[in-house]
């Protein structure tokens, strides 16, 4: 597969390794009342995502993205403190537009892949990941995807008609549409994709029969087929008053299958001047009572972006952000993937959240459906986060008023993070402020590559993975020191345990006898 080079790749490649863990600080006075798993967090998403992995790797159904689309006109700065002269020197300043600034290709794609690296290490298996982008960057965008993601992961790339009619500014064509990037984390594991029924195709279902209590109402398809491909078990006749009724090519289903659905009432045959058109019933529900889903296609037109300006000017009352996405289109997409029965929990992610559209979006359906899906939204300019992510997200939780006409709140609450000290201070020593919490949820991240479910921590124990045992000995537990007391607590079964600890009083034979493996604190807390 043919790879992108560019000025910095080299260097950026695992730089997502060398990024420090901080500690995610809540600050109360910006949440919400309410305790919630929404989190909006200030900062720059490279070190945001990474602090987020003990906690969240792996565990991400849907995430999406609206980075800067580099056209020159964003002032994004490029801040990422990579250890490269070449790059060193793009340090603090703004990126220039084209023709001026010769790097301005390569600054981009070297703030992208270690971020889309981190976004992809906390995906799901069955997650998937949007990125919105314009005809600037989506080509190198997608060969760094295919690169990080996997070419087999790509799902498909959205079209989305984004304005009603000409703007302003136009070289040659009038560019109206901008695209979406989809890829999964898993190849494969995204194979019937489907959607709600948009409002047009379900006001079609409004015929009744006797099947209507159980399936609901119904809509009728022609039940001959314009496919070019021929297939000659397709062409034959079907009888009707008598009449043999032949289709001009052939028709959608085999012979045994249209008689069954004659016998059962699912055809509709339609004589007008003596031509009889046959048509098929389809149910708004399935046998089992699931409400009838579509299949999405590859070209949105609309919501436009005027709807996302005017869905925030009526939350704010003026203009506080430009070029908002309209919170439909991000529902659209989460509707795409997650939006049945065993995904109403999900946790869905947006690490460049702007105005917060998708925290907007997520509560949106969550009250659509009584769903509990979560929201994690990253902002780096503390005024956005503040002022307009936050504050957007809490006039919409809680209601507001336009133009005299008062907007319903969706419900929820959000807590406001901010990133706090780094796991290990300059010494390599773990940072006073980290709590036992912080550093078992570290240390399993790091042994087993998944976050920990903290309700499961007792005592010394943290967690089990792959039949391993992990226990940890730190602030003052039992003076950090494993001894005959600790070996005395720890389960009596035959599986291996780590025990991460300051010290160990225990010789190497009853250790080995236990099946314990002493990892000393810091020393061998690794460094993800
Ligand atoms: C194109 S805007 C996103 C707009 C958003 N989708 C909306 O509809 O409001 C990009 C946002 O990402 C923020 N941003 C840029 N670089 C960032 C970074 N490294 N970490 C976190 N946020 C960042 C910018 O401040 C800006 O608010």
């Amino acid at each position: 597969m043919p790879v992108l080079n560019w000025i910095g790749k080299e260097q950026v490649v695992n730089h997502d390794k060398d990024v420090p863990f901080r500690l995610l600080n809540k600050v109360s006075s910006l949440s919400t009342k309410e305790e919630s798993e929404n989190l909006i967090i200030e900062g720059d998403n490279l070190e945001a995502l990474k602090s987020l992995m003990p906690y969240y790797a792996g565990q991400i159904k849907c995430i999406y993205i609206d980075p800067p689309y580099n056209t020159g006109n964003e002032k994004w700065v490029y801040n990422d403190r990579v250890n490269s002269p070449e790059i060193r020197k793009w340090l603090g300043k703004v990126v220039g537009s084209e023709g001026e600034d010769l790097n301005r290709h390569d600054k981009w794609l070297c703030i992208m892949y270690p971020r889309l690296k981190l976004l992809r290490d906390l995906l799901s298996d069955d997650g998937v990941i949007f990125v919105s982008i314009d005809d600037i960057e989506v080509h190198f965008l997608k060969m760094v995807m295919n690169e990080i993601f996997g070419d087999g992961c790509f799902i498909e790339q959205i079209i989305w008609k984004n304005k009603f009619g000409a703007g302003a500014k136009t070289k040659g064509f009038i560019s109206l549409h901008e695209y979406i990037l989809c890829y999964s984390k898993k190849e494969g594991f995204i194979k019937d994709i489907k959607v709600p029924l948009s409002e047009r195709l379900r006001k079609m279902y409004s015929k009744k029969d006797e099947k209507f209590e159980k399936l609901g109402p119904y809509a009728t398809w022609p039940l001959e087929t314009t496919s070019m491909d021929e297939r000659k078990n397709l062409r034959y006749p079907i009888l009707y008053k008598g009449k043999e009724i032949w289709p001009k090519k052939q028709w959608l289903w085999s012979k045994e299958r249209i008689e069954k659905a004659i016998e059962e009432n699912r055809i509709v045959f339609n004589e007008n001047k003596g031509k009889v058109n046959i048509r098929f019933k389809g149910y708004l529900y399935d046998e089992s009572g699931e409400l009838k889903k579509g299949t999405p296609i590859s070209i949105y037109d609309g919501p436009y972006t005027q709807e996302g300006t005017k869905e925030l000017m009526e939350i704010f009352g003026k203009s506080v952000f430009s070029f908002p996405k309209p919170s439909k289109l991000i529902k659209n997409l989460i509707n795409i993937t997650i939006n049945n029965e065993s995904n109403k929990d999900a946790i869905i992610l947006d690490s460049f959240a702007g105005s917060g559209p998708t925290g907007h979006a997520v509560l949106d359906i969550n009250k659509e459906d009584g769903g509990n899906r979560k929201f994690i939204l990253v902002e780096m300019e503390n005024k956005i986060a503040q002022d307009i992510t936050a504050e957007r997200v809490k006039r919409v939780i809680r209601g507001y008023s336009y133009n005299g006409k008062k907007v319903a709140g969706l419900g929820g609450g959000f807590q406001f993070m901010r990133l706090g000290t780094t796991l290990f201070d300059a010494d390599g020593f773990i940072s006073e402020d980290v709590t036992f919490k912080d550093l078992a949820q570290y240390i399993y991240f790091t042994e087993t590559k998944t976050a920990l479910n903290t309700r499961k921590i007792d005592g010394l124990f943290i967690g089990e993975k792959n039949d391993t045992e992990y226990y940890l000995l730190f602030n003052g537990i039992k003076k950090n020191v494993i001894d005959n007391k600790i070996l005395r607590q720890i389960n009596k079964n035959p599986k291996p345990k780590i025990i991460y600890a300051d010290r160990c009083l225990i010789d190497k034979q009853t250790l080995a006898r236990h099946k314990i493996t002493f990892k000393q604190i810091p020393y061998e807390v690794k460094i993800y």
